[in-house]
């Protein structure tokens, strides 16, 4: 396959060649942000799992580092968490030299002590900032009996009014989540379970789980927990996508509240993302103050091994800020981009149209607004349209472009990808991703994130998401907007240009 420097991402960190796929145990140390990843040393496809790494000082410029957890002839090492262990807890440091803690997967292989396939998790530390790890001497750390082939992704944090660690793990294929506990890292007891539990199908596994407080609507005194966690198959936009629960923590058991009666209508439960390539997503961990980051694998287990970029397959979605805000009467895990992110949009040259009226007509804006990589920040008003929206990564000629939709009768957002430039790659690469978003007034704000190869579009204070990988030649770099059926005002659009910003 030749290679598609058309479809590198600017803004989103992808590995130089090879195989990508969770982010683990992302962290942020003496000014300098860490992510690792699954990583496959040798191909561009799934296999040898390994952690590599990459470092940033702001998420967005990525430094590729040397593989930081290699496999070998014994084990593969899958997802897990890094943890600061700031009072060396784990005596693997000093006071002075605190360690950094990887909790993480191994998956035992044939000439392993284990059984081949066994899962367990695993302990590897770096007193050098990262830069290298060794392997703890007892291992693994946690195993589950009788063995299990599915028990994996330690996600660890440390629980404050405790006083220990808590790790959240699951037993994919029941699907349960399992926690446990821990005064030094090393040695885990079993607290609780939780599941299966929502939207549950046969087959479906969970993944990836995550468990953090933040404040609800900002106010500290109305502190939440959140539980985040992967869910394939069985997404709502196909294939691989993330689920979360709101409720509370007591130190041992997490309760979620306002869970839907049944578990047979997927929209009725809450999604991080309605897009179709938004998995995996973690928290970093060691950020200053309350501040809360999450960052995901932008692809699908559904199709990633076809994805038609090379050298590298695999690439993250934009670090976001989360926050827990009271949307349509209920708290919702809401995103945003992160200040670096904000700080730079701010930083490159705007455009800016206002009272832009449409009347059953589509729209090309002046040829000097284009570009791979964009920012497109704006509200429409639908006064008499059925359907409003606009096309990104189009073509002046409206063949091609990637649709984001508003209908009005059905008050709906969809993401069509359709035309949006190479799709058949696979049969499993969804065209349409849609979300149920009330708009009575027909007011809609949107902002809307394009790189190279993807688009994210947030609307409705960032509770709603939708994630998507898109192929487009790379010709293909104007904005059209449209009305259908009726009159659509396009107010306060600012375009910002971000082609050449790094
Ligand atoms: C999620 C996942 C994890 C596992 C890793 C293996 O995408 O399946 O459960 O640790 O990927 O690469």
């Amino acid at each position: 396959q030749g290679a598609t420097p058309q479809w590198r991402p600017l803004l989103h960190y992808s590995p130089r060649r090879n195989w990508m796929n969770d982010p683990n145990g992302p962290f942020f140390h003496k000014g300098v942000y860490h992510l690792f990843y699954q990583y496959n040393p040798v191909a561009p496809e799934w296999g040898n799992m390994s952690w590599g790494h990459a470092t940033s000082t702001d998420l967005l410029h990525w430094h590729e580092q040397d593989v930081a957890l290699p496999f070998n002839e014994t084990k593969d090492i899958f997802s897990g968490t890094v943890v600061v262990d700031t009072h060396n807890t784990s005596g693997l440091g000093t006071a002075e030299n605190p360690p950094l803690v990887a909790l993480h997967t191994s998956v035992f292989k044939k000439n392993a002590s284990r059984e081949p396939g066994v899962q367990a998790q695993s302990l590897a530390y770096s007193l050098d900032d990262g830069q290298t790890w060794k392997p703890y001497r007892k291992d693994p750390v946690l195993t589950l009996s009788p063995d299990s082939l599915h028990f994996r992704d330690p996600g660890v944090f440390w629980y404050a009014p405790g006083g220990y660690w808590v790790m959240t793990t699951v037993v994919a294929n029941a699907p349960v989540v399992k926690l446990y506990k821990s005064a030094n890292l090393t040695d885990w007891t079993f607290l609780s379970d939780f599941g299966p539990a929502g939207f549950v199908r046969p087959g479906m596994l969970w993944e990836m789980p995550s468990l953090f407080p933040l404040p609800l609507d900002g106010n500290e005194a109305r502190q939440k927990w959140v539980l985040m966690l992967g869910i394939n198959p069985w997404s709502i936009a196909g294939g691989s996508g993330s689920i979360y629960f709101v409720g509370s923590f007591d130190g041992t058991t997490f309760r979620p509240e306002g869970l839907p009666p049944d578990g047979s209508d997927p929209a009725a439960y809450d999604w991080l993302d309605h897009g179709a390539d938004h998995y995996a997503a973690i928290p970093f961990s060691g950020l200053p103050g309350n501040s809360a980051v999450t960052i995901g694998w932008m692809s699908n287990w559904d199709y990633a091994s076809q994805v038609p970029t090379s050298p590298w397959k695999g690439q993250m979605t934009l670090p976001m800020t989360m926050a827990l805000r009271t949307v349509d009467g209920r708290p919702q895990l809401c995103l945003e981009p992160d200040s670096h992110y904000t700080a730079l949009v701010a930083a490159r040259p705007t455009l800016s149209f206002d009272g832009l009226q449409l009347v059953s007509e589509q729209h090309l804006l002046p040829d000097h607004v284009h570009g791979q990589v964009l920012d497109i920040d704006m509200n429409m008003h639908m006064q008499s349209a059925d359907r409003a929206g606009i096309f990104v990564r189009a073509t002046a000629d409206g063949r091609i472009g990637t649709g984001i939709v508003y209908d009005m009768k059905r008050q709906l957002l969809t993401v069509d990808r359709s035309r949006s430039g190479l799709t058949d790659f696979s049969a499993r690469f969804s065209h349409e991703h849609i979300v149920n978003m009330p708009a009575p007034t027909g007011d809609i704000s949107l902002h809307v994130i394009i790189d190279r190869n993807s688009i994210e579009v947030l609307s409705r204070h960032g509770s709603i998401v939708i994630t998507d990988l898109i192929f487009p030649p790379a010709g293909a770099d104007r904005v059209m907007a449209f009305s259908e059926n009726g009159t659509t005002e396009f107010r306060n659009m600012k375009i910002t240009l971000l082609d050449g910003s790094q």
